[in-house]
């Protein structure tokens, strides 16, 4: 790591207790502080995570010209926004920041969070890719489960920060996010070395199942970890599973509600039907089974044909015969 990197990670240090400051202390962090406890979290949460508070104006540029900083190292350290007349400006105004750290735990990027509804502006910023950050590459709190991933050999792949920190809160310790739906190959593979079993915990919205399925190929293409689905209820995200039905609630959920691929695909499939419609049960059965025939183990492959056999009153003779047509197409 050459010592320009070094001086980057100095400031984006100097700045993560810049802002947790504000929150803490100022009045100008009230509202914020008011916001996340709103949301659940309590103090030592904020603690731990470092949560802030980037307020209006350029707070953080004066902080750092009071300092002296050099100004070449300030433009490239990507936490200011550059105007055509060469002068540098907050990137994060009037946000709730999250600070995202690498595997080390050294800050390396932050996600600033709007707290008015107004669509208008994005609901989360984030800071780009720099020298010290390679987005494609992080995850979300690798550093504070990374000792509890490897215990338990398995990690929660969420969403969103809140959808983590949420989980951390109730004693949910190997939870890590992907930071938004695109996960990535890399990710994968890192995940994929220290644990032998991933859950994914996306949202239940719409989004949030095509991307599960999505994680899904991508955890069975790249990893030898065992992929499983955890299915939150009522569409909703962790996060608000735990505030609406509390810790208890979303425990039961992680012990009971894991499906492994195959009945997640027979679920995420249905939303394409309607099932009280016969042609549609059809063409539904014609979508899912290459899925259940791509199961190796053969009584698992039977539990699921009796299933569906049995949910859509169609015999599971017949159903066998075209999954052994579907097997001897694929050889
Ligand atoms: P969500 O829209 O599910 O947000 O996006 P969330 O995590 O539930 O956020 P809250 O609970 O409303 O605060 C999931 C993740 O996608 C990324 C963020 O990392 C977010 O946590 N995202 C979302 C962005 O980067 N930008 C956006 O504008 C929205
Ligand atoms: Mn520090
Ligand atoms: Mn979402
Ligand atoms: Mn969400
Ligand atoms: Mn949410």
């Amino acid at each position: 790591i050459s010592a320009q990197d070094r001086a980057i990670l100095t400031l984006y240090d100097d700045a993560m207790h810049f802002y947790h400051y504000l929150l803490l202390n100022t009045a100008v962090g009230d509202a914020a502080l008011a916001y996340l406890h709103r949301r659940g979290l309590d103090d030592s949460t904020i603690d731990t995570y470092m949560l802030g508070y980037a307020p209006a104006g350029d707070a953080l540029f004066q902080y750092f010209k009071e300092k002296n900083i050099d100004y070449q190292l300030l433009r490239d350290s990507e936490l200011f926004i550059e105007w055509d007349d060469g002068s540098l400006h907050d990137r994060f105004v009037d946000r709730v920041l999250f600070t995202i750290r690498n595997q080390s735990g050294a800050p390396i990027a932050f996600s600033g969070r709007r707290m008015s509804q107004d669509d208008s502006v994005a609901k989360y910023m984030n800071s780009p890719e720099s020298s010290i950050f390679d987005k494609s590459n992080e995850l979300f709190n690798l550093d504070l489960a990374k000792g509890s991933i490897r215990k338990t050999k398995s990690v929660i792949l969420f969403e969103g920060f809140m959808d983590v920190i949420a989980a951390f809160q109730t004693g949910v310790t190997n939870g890590v996010a992907s930071m938004g739906t695109s996960l990535t190959q890399k990710q994968v593979q890192r995940l994929g070395r220290m644990a032998q079993g991933i859950t994914i915990a996306y949202d239940a919205d719409t989004a949030g199942q095509a991307a599960s399925l999505r994680a899904l190929n991508l955890i069975e293409q790249n990893s030898a970890a065992k992929p499983q689905i955890l299915h939150i209820p009522d569409g909703l995200d962790p996060d608000e599973y735990v505030r609406q039905k509390g810790v208890e609630a979303f425990q039961q959920v992680l012990k009971h509600n894991l499906e492994d691929p195959v009945a997640f695909s027979l679920r995420y499939f249905r939303q394409d039907y309607n099932l009280q419609n016969q042609n549609d049960i059809f063409n539904y059965l014609e979508q899912v089974l290459p899925v259940v025939a791509g199961v190796k183990e053969p009584l698992v492959r039977q539990t699921y044909l009796k299933r569906l056999a049995d949910e859509f009153d169609v015999s599971l003779d017949g159903l066998e015969e075209q999954l052994r047509h579907l097997l001897l197409q694929k050889t």
